[in-house]
């Protein structure tokens, strides 16, 4: 498959649905910014969004055992890398309340700051917390230096 080019920033309406409450974020979103990343104290990328609608995010965003959130007025997305070259992506929104799953514990877990849950980044599987479902699990493939990441 040719790479396509990337036009940024647009809407990611088309790749994950609405959150249906207003997230905390544990990183700031520019106000005017569709996407935008954050990835602990690391300078992580601003994603852009295929043609296609696929998320377009560099590898180096995200460390082996780290994780990267990429919040966003439409798409919450997050990215680890629980084993050397083992991309995952899931939406970040967590599934309690709707916040933003937005920080990553000592143990590399991924905790939503409204009420504590804490999810597996190698499963999105809850580990802590009220959550009691996964983070939905989003597709990923890597494309040179990237990762495409779907819905
Ligand atoms: S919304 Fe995430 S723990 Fe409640």
């Amino acid at each position: 498959m040719s790479p396509v080019s990337p036009v940024s920033p647009v809407s990611t309406e088309a790749l994950l649905p609405r959150p249906t409450r207003r997230a905390v974020l544990g990183c700031a979103a520019g106000a005017a910014a569709i996407l935008s990343a954050c990835g602990g104290d690391r300078d992580a990328s601003t994603p852009t969004v295929e043609a296609d609608g696929a998320v377009r995010v560099p590898l180096a965003d995200t460390p082996v055992g780290g994780s990267t959130y990429y919040p966003g007025a439409s798409a919450r997305i997050v990215v680890t890398q629980p084993s050397e070259g083992r991309w995952l992506a899931y939406d970040a929104t967590c599934t309690h309340e709707g916040c933003m799953t937005s920080a990553t514990d000592d143990d590399g877990n991924l905790v939503c700051p409204c009420h504590g849950s804490v999810f597996d980044p190698a499963s999105g599987e809850p580990v802590a917390g009220p959550a009691q479902e996964p983070l939905a699990t989003l597709a990923v493939e890597v494309d040179g230096e990237d990762l495409l990441i779907r819905g």
